[in-house]
């Protein structure tokens, strides 16, 4: 049985506010909804500003909020500037705030880069794993005023496209192992990565 609902949130890493990274998302989002997604998030972290993760560090109404957010999605996809070959501060610090809420989620992944971004992915999805999180097998990257007319919109057909087949993948792999994930917890079978999450 499916689930009946599958939320996708998208996490934005750029601080910038005309960035590329954050217009491919809010396309890739629009996307998923088209391709059966029940609701669609957008987390713009320039937006919510988390403070840097500390283990002991207080509560606050912005983590709060992040953390609902989280919660709530059933996958999600992760879009980062390229810096130095590295994702943004702003998601890392995002990801360091959350663990056990990831796994048995898929994530998909968004880079703006003048070179692919491939390290960059690499590393949001090393990070994910680390959490038991699924992460798609490949990802999309931008090459900002290439891509993009003066306006915003895309002017790269082939990125267009690419985007819109992530959103699809994401839903329907996302979907396939978050059930599982779901029937699992609820199971009472032994040898399985679910059980180390029952309550
Ligand atoms: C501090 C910094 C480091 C960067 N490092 C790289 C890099 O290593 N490789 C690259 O291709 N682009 C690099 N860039 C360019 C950005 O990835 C590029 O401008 C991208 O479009 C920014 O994403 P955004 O439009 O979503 O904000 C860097 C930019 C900044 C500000």
């Amino acid at each position: 049985m499916m689930t009946a609902k599958f939320n996708v949130l998208g996490v934005a890493g750029s601080m910038r506010p005309s960035s590329y990274s954050t217009k491919a998302l809010k396309i890739a989002l629009e996307h998923a909804k088209k391709h059966g997604a029940a609701g669609v998030r957008l987390l713009e972290l320039s937006k919510t500003v988390l403070p840097i993760y500390d283990p002991n560090g207080l509560a606050s109404k912005e983590i709060e909020y992040a953390a609902e957010a989280v919660a709530w999605a059933d996958a999600f996809i992760l879009a980062s500037p390229d810096y130095h070959g590295s994702m943004s501060g702003a998601l890392k610090n995002f990801l360091d705030h959350f663990f056990e809420e990831f796994a048995g989620k898929v994530f998909g992944y968004i880079v703006a880069s003048h070179e692919k971004g491939l390290t960059v992915m690499d590393q949001m999805r090393t990070a994910v794993r680390q959490c038991y999180g699924w992460s798609m097998p490949y990802g999309v990257s931008i090459s900002g005023e290439q891509d993009f007319a003066a306006g915003g919109e895309i002017s790269n057909a082939r990125l267009s496209k690419r985007l819109q087949m992530m959103s699809r993948d994401l839903v329907v792999y996302g979907r396939l192992v978050r059930d599982q994930f779901v029937r699992d917890l609820g199971s009472s079978e032994q040898h399985t990565y679910a059980a180390h999450y029952r309550p």
